[in-house]
């Protein structure tokens, strides 16, 4: 037998995900949830969801939903509000799937909070925690995570990962779009305290796509972190965020040094991506069309392609998956991943298991990411990255 799950949060994001967790064949029954109708209504009123949606699961507000009688919610809300959402579906008893980041605020102390809160939620109620990384699946991150299972890297020395994303490269438009909801505008009114008081976030407060490549291959987290930021001109005055580009380097607890950037004004296209040196082994990762994906051995150069790196999924899912998709491929955006995603969060409630980007992985990324923003802001002095530890099986 499957299991129930609500849908929170049918935006542009949460619309790419709706199909795949309606169609997984471990999920018998769906509910629909949007503070905008009208994004309920273009999945209620779809035929194809009729199999496993009825009207009486609709709904309009997160209070509604997290009181109905699911087994777990998928929170693909804007990235201030999926920490709270998350802490009270798991004391209503529900599993948690989350949009990353864990959550995104202008105030690094309140992140860490919502970090702890989370991780002791999780202990007090025995729900399953998942954080929708998408780098995490990346047939890259796969075929790494491989590679030093098997010891091909020997000792890591050093890693690199980065999120380019330029505001001009459709960013601008996406937070447009995110602030124009019912949610939106009251985030535009919180927003403004904050500026009252002075407390400006930064890029590395949506640090996941950039760090989880090199954690989790690493299976490392980081220790110690000094960091700066850098404003382009352009910029002064128009953003909540103190920085346009941050840049970090960090200890890490296997010994290695990690470097990240997290960009938001930079002159090329999209970039979510990482290289790893090992004392045997390195992986120098691309993105997309760009370059090429090689590993390196002392005496060994490999050029890999995507399907070399990406991993099979059980045959009935990615069948159920073809179901899903409108276009010729199947894998899709960010590097095939939300496949991935869904499944792994499916099979994990179903078997009762921890998902592989589990609550205490997911605070590992952000706060990496939140202390770093503070070391910025004192002009890159050093300083400890709080940890909550492994998780329980
Ligand atoms: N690569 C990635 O992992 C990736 C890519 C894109 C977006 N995202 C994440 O996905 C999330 C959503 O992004 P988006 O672009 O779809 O935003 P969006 O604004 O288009 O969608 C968010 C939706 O959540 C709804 N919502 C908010 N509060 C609600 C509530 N209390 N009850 C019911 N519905 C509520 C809004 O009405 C809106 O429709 C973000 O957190 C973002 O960080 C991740």
């Amino acid at each position: 037998m499957g299991i129930s799950l609500g849908l929170v949060g049918l935006g542009a994001f949460g619309s790419v995900f709706a199909r795949l967790f309606k169609n997984h064949p471990l999920v018998d029954r769906v509910g629909l949830c949007d503070r905008e109708p009208e994004r309920v209504a273009r999945f209620a009123e779809d035929a194809s969801f009729g199999d496993k949606f009825t009207p009486s699961d609709a709904y309009e507000s997160f209070d509604e939903i997290v009181n109905a009688d699911f087994d777990a919610l998928v929170i693909i809300t804007q990235p201030w509000l999926h920490a709270e959402q998350a802490v009270r579906a798991m004391k209503a008893g529900k599993h948690v799937y989350s949009a990353v980041p864990v959550v995104t605020l202008p105030d690094g102390d309140e992140i860490l909070d919502w970090c702890n809160k989370i991780i002791e939620t999780c202990k007090s109620t025995g729900m399953r925690y998942m954080l929708g990384e998408t780098t995490y699946y990346r047939p890259q991150t796969m075929y790494c995570r491989r590679k030093a299972a098997e010891g091909a890297f020997g000792e890591f020395v050093f890693s690199e990962g980065e999120y380019f994303h330029d505001i001009e490269h459709g960013l601008r438009e996406v937070s447009r779009r995110r602030l124009s909801s019912k949610s939106g505008q009251e985030w535009v009114e919180k927003r403004k305290k904050y500026v009252e008081r002075g407390i400006y976030g930064g890029p590395m407060h949506y640090p996941t796509h950039s760090v989880s490549g090199p954690m989790s291959v690493m299976k490392a987290h980081a220790k110690e972190v000094c960091a700066w930021g850098w404003q382009s001109q352009d910029d002064e005055g128009t953003s909540e965020n103190i920085f346009s580009n941050e840049t970090a380097l960090f200890q890490m607890s296997n010994g290695s040094t990690m470097r990240i950037c997290e960009y938001r004004r930079i002159g090329q296209p999209c970039r979510e991506m990482f290289n790893i040196l090992g004392t045997k082994g390195c992986f120098y990762g691309a993105e997309g069309n760009w370059g090429e994906n090689r590993w390196f051995g002392i005496r060994e150069k490999t050029v890999l392609n995507v399907e070399d790196m990406r991993e099979s999924l059980p045959d009935e899912v990615l069948e159920a998956f073809q179901t899903s998709d409108t276009t010729s491929n199947i894998y899709g955006g960010h590097g095939g991943s939300h496949l991935y995603l869904a499944h792994e969060f499916v099979d994990a409630v179903v078997h009762e298991r921890q998902p592989a980007i589990n609550a205490w992985e997911a605070v590992r990324y952000m706060a990496a990411g939140v202390m770093a923003h503070k070391s910025a802001l004192k002009d890159g002095e050093t300083l400890e990255v709080p940890d909550w530890g492994d998780a329980p099986e």
